[in-house]
């Protein structure tokens, strides 16, 4: 199989970190706001959609089942992402696909996507790029099957063949704290007769229930236990989507990691199911300040997600431990914060074995990378440990076709003695389109 990104970038070592910035849409909330808005009545216009490939995955795979997508703004160099309007079908009002639907590197879309289909009376087959195909899928045939729905995986992993049609409601307890599977689950049910509920393990991202609610459906949560009627109509609306969290954390962690630094992220989704990642910043030392409030300049849209900014400056670094029970609230954070304990301090995390089945075998791509740098790292069977002992020396980096392995191999090389090669780079496109213009407009 080839190596799907290829671009290296050099980053060299900085003084400091200062500056204020938006980041692009958050992922999680865009794919959502699409798959709801096919699903829903009317004309959706989604503001400040993330303008990653992933996302860029589900709208082509809607577009595949006779959804109209349209970007309104192709044009425009906004990096914070487009407006895209799209016409919905209806619940359970989408056409057969005449090819499989590529999802790309997106195992959300993916996952959510077979969620749709199977309570539609047709097949689907779900495939992505060649890191997609190496990750399990059990965790959503399992429920789609007990509603169901034929569900075939190879090995338990894509491409997934769905043949869909009317399913039943199911009451199920995933094995796994996943707000993917919990959503793949939900809209599968909105499309079904009967009563959906969701048992979670541990507190996942509930974009899905607030989407829910902003697109005109009911959602009862209590606790981890979330319950959705079906057939539920949606309607279409204007959403405006905040900043990415997962993506400000790079800033905040670069804002933190050199003495003098200052950084200010604007714009930002402050859902309290992603914030964790915050609350372990202060604990390791650095300056936070989370100021709730400025929303993107979308006059019509309404949405239930909370907006803000987040300030962050440096502090002298302790090290820290991440404990089982935090892993599902900062899961994608933890390759940020892997990078900053680089620069003193130390991290070691417990716990977070699923990080070996993201878009790499994050534990093992994560260290190798990391120790590459020169830097103090091991992996543990669930988890890894960096003592941040000594600076980082330099060298070469392989993000091993992860976004996130790439921007956080790009952080670490801040504070090192010589210059790092990020080899894949172009990997941060999946998330963060302009992620290595906007870090050098912040270096000094
Ligand atoms: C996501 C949920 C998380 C996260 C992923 C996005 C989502 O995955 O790691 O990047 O949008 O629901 P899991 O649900 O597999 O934990």
């Amino acid at each position: 199989m080839s190596v799907e990104f290829q671009a290296s970038e050099t980053v060299s070592p900085a003084r400091r970190v200062v500056g204020r910035v938006r980041v692009p849409g958050d992922k999680s909330i865009s794919h959502r706001y699409a798959i709801l808005a096919a699903l829903a009545g009317g004309v959706s216009e989604i503001h400040g959609y993330a303008p990653g490939a992933d996302c860029a995955s589900t709208l082509t795979c809607l577009a595949q089942l006779g959804v109209e997508v349209t970007c309104l703004d192709p044009a425009s160099t906004s990096r914070l992402g487009p407006t895209i309007r799209i016409i919905g079908r209806g619940l359970s009002g989408l056409q057969p696909p005449n090819a499989p639907l590529d999802a790309g590197n997106s195992g959300t879309a993916l996952r959510m996507l077979a969620g749709v289909v199977a309570a539609h009376p047709f097949e689907t087959t779900l495939t992505g790029d060649q890191s997609l195909r190496r990750r399990p899928m059990t965790r959503i045939v399992r429920p789609l099957r007990q509603m169901g729905a034929e569900v075939e995986a190879v090995d338990g992993r894509p491409p997934l063949t769905v043949r869909g049609g009317t399913l039943s409601p199911i009451d199920y307890t995933p094995d796994v704290p996943s707000a993917q599977v919990k959503t793949a689950i939900l809209l599968a049910g909105l499309q079904t007769r009967g009563r959906t509920i969701v048992r979670e393990v541990a507190t996942t991202r509930d974009h899905t229930e607030r989407a829910l609610r902003t697109f005109g459906a009911h959602v009862d949560v209590d606790g981890l236990v979330v319950t959705l009627e079906g057939e539920q109509s949606l309607r279409g609306t204007p959403v405006a989507v905040p900043g990415d969290v997962s993506s400000a954390v790079f800033w905040a962690v670069a804002g933190a990691a050199l003495p003098g630094s200052a950084v200010e992220i604007v714009e930002v989704g402050l859902n309290p199911s992603r914030t964790a990642v915050f609350h372990v910043l202060e604990r390791m030392g650095v300056r936070v300040v989370l100021t709730p409030g400025n929303r993107r300049e979308t006059p019509d849209a309404v949405d239930e997600e909370p907006v803000g900014s987040v300030q962050v400056a440096h502090g002298t670094l302790r090290p820290v431990e991440i404990a089982p029970a935090e892993v599902p609230g900062l899961i994608d954070e933890l390759p940020a914060l892997a990078a900053l304990a680089t620069f003193g301090g130390g991290l070691r995390v417990t716990g977070a074995a699923e990080l070996r089945t993201k878009e790499s075998d994050r534990i093992a791509a994560l260290v190798s990378g990391l120790r590459a740098l020169g830097a103090d790292a091991e992996e543990l069977p669930d988890g890894f440990e960096v003592r941040g002992s000594r600076p980082l020396a330099g060298g070469v980096a392989d993000a091993c076709d992860d976004h996130r392995l790439a921007m956080a191999f790009a952080i670490a090389a801040l504070g090192a003695r010589a210059a790092v090669v990020v080899q894949g780079a172009d990997a941060a496109n999946v998330s963060y389109p302009g992620f290595f213009a906007t870090l050098a407009s912040l270096c000094r």
